[in-house]
Order: C-alpha cells, then structure tokens, then sequence
C-alpha cells in the first residue's frame, strides 16, 4: 500500500501521521487552519524541498550533531522574529532527527508554544523522533538535556527521502527499527517498506497516547538505549547512535537471559532480528572496557533506583530497576568484540 496514516492520540492535541512516497505534497491540507505565514526549518543536504499555500521563509541550520545547540534555537527564534511569525503560524521542519528536534524545541518556545509540523526524510525521523513530541538540543555537558515536550501538529513521512538517504543513516534507522520487533509480537519482517513504518509509527503512537511525559511505559522505546548511550560516549560519538542501540539490544537479551528473564531461543530471535535481518552489527567495540561501560551505565539519567535497564521478559518488555553490577558484567562478558 502506497500511503498509511496512523492517528497519534492525545485528546484535543491528536494528530495525523502520514507515511508514503511523495506524501509531502499533503502538506498544505495539514497546516493549522488559522496559519497566516510559515517558516521552514531545514538543511542543506535535505533531498526534500516543501511548497506552501502561505508565504513562507526558510531557515537553513548546520549539519551535524555539534549544531544541536542553544545557539542554533537563538539562530532560528531569530528567523521566527524576522518573518513575524506569531503563535496562530506555524513552523514546519524539513528533515531527519535533529531537524525536527530543532524545529519543534524553536516552536515549543516561540511565544510560549507555535504549531509545528514536522516533513520527515530519515528513517530514524520516521519511526521514532519526529513522533511523540520530544524536542531539545544537546550541552556540552550531555545530549538533550534542554528540551520541552511539543506535540506536533501533523507529520508527513515521505518515503521517497529514503532512496538517497546515506547507507549509514540507512544502518541508525535499521537499529531504532528493531527494537520494534521486541514490543510486540508482530511480524514487521513479513510487511513491505510502508507498512512496516507506519506500523512502527503505530506501536509507538499507542506508547505515547498512553504515557506521554514518560512516567513509565513510554521507557519501552529505550530498549538497548543504555548500553547503547555508553558506548557512543565511550567512543567518542564514533559508533553512530543507532549502531549503538543495535549492540545495546543484544546486551538488553543477554543480561535478560542472565537475570532469567528469557531462555536461549529468546537470545537468538534478538541476533536474529538485528543482524540477520537488518544486518546490523551485534558485537562490541574492542577497545570499549567493561569498567568504563559499567561506570557510564550508572550515571545514565534514567537510573534513578541503582542499574536501570529496559529488559525483555515474560511480561514482554518493561523497566527493570536495581540490577546487580555482577549480572550486568556477566553480560557483558558473554558479547562478542570486534
Ligand atoms: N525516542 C524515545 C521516545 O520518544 O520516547
């Protein structure tokens, strides 16, 4: 099927998610209603390019992760004032991750919260940042860690960006895929390109419209993401934060199956979905030490209450506090290194 939508379900703030080659065009059907004008938030290498009904202007920021910055908000608020954009218009942001997290951070502060819509080009956009609402930049001193919740007024998800997407950005959107195949029992495997975003899409919808502000269920979506947060700071941001994730999963199922969580079939069915399928690499970096893999894992924010891990189980997958660092080192030890 050429084009899906998904509804994201949040009372009088629901809204659609388009998925489908060529589905930028639906743009202009998607903007608020009372919109007088737009600016688009975009980069360079962006394959896509938008048309508006409204005027509109286009903001260009910096490629690359050191651009997720207080500074480039300052750089686009100040485009928002220059175009005269108030909280009726809308912002629209034309890209991958960092776009959309720029884009909707820049509208959650402009005058206190402006409609964005979100036009995403990257697969890790698709099935994961541009839905949901997270938006924010990085400090020096950690990612994300400025942000707001904004929930997007629409996003359109169009396929046709992914045939010139690089075959690394192809790989990142590959490992935050994957960890959909161990929400729910689906068989995302049998579904063509299309379906199987959207139903990505969809399983993360239904997280969000039950736990929006991540009081608990919402952490699901992080499942390989504290290994997988370690090991980009351990390399210095060399392995890609979807490679990462892909390790971090196989971790999450041998630390599992450590706690006796999950049996040896489990275990497989994991490297079977993450590097048979997706032919990602499950192995860790040689030069990553446990200690230091170790030390990082307890300082991820999300341990609250000791080691904290997201884990697969009978119950399926959910937030497992307070695992002993000797289970955590006996997984470690059973991971190949490559
Ligand atoms: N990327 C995880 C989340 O949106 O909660």
């Amino acid at each position: 099927m050429s084009r899906q939508q998904v509804t994201v379900q949040l009372g009088d703030r629901s809204y659609p998610v388009i998925v489908g080659a060529g589905v930028r065009v639906e743009l202009n059907s998607v903007l608020p209603a009372t919109a007088r004008r737009a600016v688009i938030v975009t980069q360079q290498s962006i394959p896509i390019q938008v048309a508006t009904d409204i005027p509109s202007t286009t903001v260009v920021i910096g490629e690359g992760e050191q651009n997720k910055t207080l500074s480039t908000i300052e750089h686009v608020v100040r485009a928002f004032a220059a175009a005269g954009l108030n909280r009726n218009d809308v912002v629209i942001g034309v890209g991958g991750g960092l776009v959309t997290d720029v884009a909707g951070y820049a509208a959650a502060s402009w005058h206190r919260g402006t409609p964005v819509v979100h036009v995403s080009t990257s697969l890790v956009g698709m099935v994961d940042a541009a839905i949901g609402g997270k938006t924010g930049v990085n400090l020096p001193e950690g990612k994300n860690l400025v942000g707001a919740f904004w929930q997007p007024h629409a996003v359109l998800c169009d396929t046709d960006a992914l045939a010139t997407l690089p075959e690394r950005e192809l790989r990142c959107g590959y490992g935050e895929m994957a960890k959909y195949h161990f929400l729910t029992g689906d068989d995302l495997l049998a579904m063509d390109r299309t379906s199987r975003i959207a139903r990505c899409v969809q399983i993360k919808a239904d997280i969000v419209a039950s736990d929006e502000r991540e009081g608990g269920l919402r952490a699901v979506l992080n499942y390989g993401h504290t290994l997988g947060h370690a090991l980009e700071i351990s390399t210095g941001f060399e392995i890609a934060h979807g490679e990462a994730v892909a390790v971090g999963m196989i971790f999450a199922a041998h630390l599992a199956h450590v706690l006796g969580r999950i049996d040896d079939e489990r275990v497989a069915y994991h490297q079977q979905v993450v590097a048979g399928a997706y032919g990602l690499s499950t192995a860790l970096p040689r030069d990553c030490r446990a200690d230091d893999l170790l030390a990082l894992m307890q300082a991820d924010k999300k341990a609250l209450h000791g080691l904290t891990f997201v884990l697969d189980g009978a119950n399926g997958v959910e937030l497992v506090a307070d695992v002993s660092t000797a289970a955590v080192t006996q997984a470690l030890s059973r991971m190949e290194v490559r």
